[in-house]
């Protein structure tokens, strides 16, 4: 027997993206957001809400980062989600996060966050609220590198688990994608 729940925004488990813009004054800024994908090939779609000051931020500064929260900074990500730089301007001076311009977007990089991809600008649309970027670069510290790739097991990212609201972190490796399938009788 299965039991229904209805229509849920439910897609477990979803992405906990930290993005990062500058403010008209340049100030820093970043939010949590879960509703965020790949629609493209290099291109991002997030649902956001044009009332975020990171909204109103990446429209001026046509640019953007996107960093995967990790769990050594669990409680830093999730405050940035629960809490707008509109009421609190300097949100990252708070959870003492520090940032450097991208060398490719016009966009803050957080320092305590070693994976990002920074992202120009293509689109926002006010009706549905989806912005779409271009990845321009991907760029990552060097003690999340093992034999010069980025290792999954040394980034530690979280996800989010929308059905209770509860973040999880990443567990070990258990295959290799593209090749367990090839174990099944009828590739022999
Ligand atoms: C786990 C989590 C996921 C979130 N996902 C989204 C999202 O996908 N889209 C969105 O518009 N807001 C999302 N939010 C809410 C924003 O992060 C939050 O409103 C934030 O304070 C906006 O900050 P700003 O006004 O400084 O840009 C999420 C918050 C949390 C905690």
């Amino acid at each position: 027997m299965r039991k229904n729940f209805g229509p849920k925004t439910w897609l477990v488990p979803m992405p906990v993206l930290i993005i990062a813009s500058y403010d008209e004054k340049g100030t820093a800024n970043a939010m949590n957001a879960a509703w965020g994908g790949i629609s493209e090939y290099e291109e991002i779609s997030i649902c956001i809400s044009k009332e975020h000051k990171t909204t109103q931020n990446i429209l001026l500064s046509k640019a953007f980062t996107i960093s995967f929260a990790t769990e050594n900074f669990v409680k830093e990500c999730d405050y940035v989600g629960i809490v707008s730089a509109h009421n609190i301007p300097n949100k990252l001076e708070k959870i003492n996060f520090t940032t450097k311009k991208s060398d490719f977007v016009n966009a803050p990089i957080i320092n305590q966050l070693p994976m990002t991809l920074e992202c120009k600008f293509l689109s926002y649309d006010e009706k549905t609220e989806i912005l779409k970027g271009k990845i321009i670069n991907i760029s990552a510290s060097e003690e999340i590198l093992e034999n010069n790739k980025i290792s999954l097991e040394k980034l530690k990212p979280i996800i989010f688990n929308p059905i209770n609201n509860s973040y999880y972190v990443v567990g070990k490796k258990i295959g290799d994608a593209f090749k367990e399938g090839k174990k099944i009788d009828h590739f022999k």
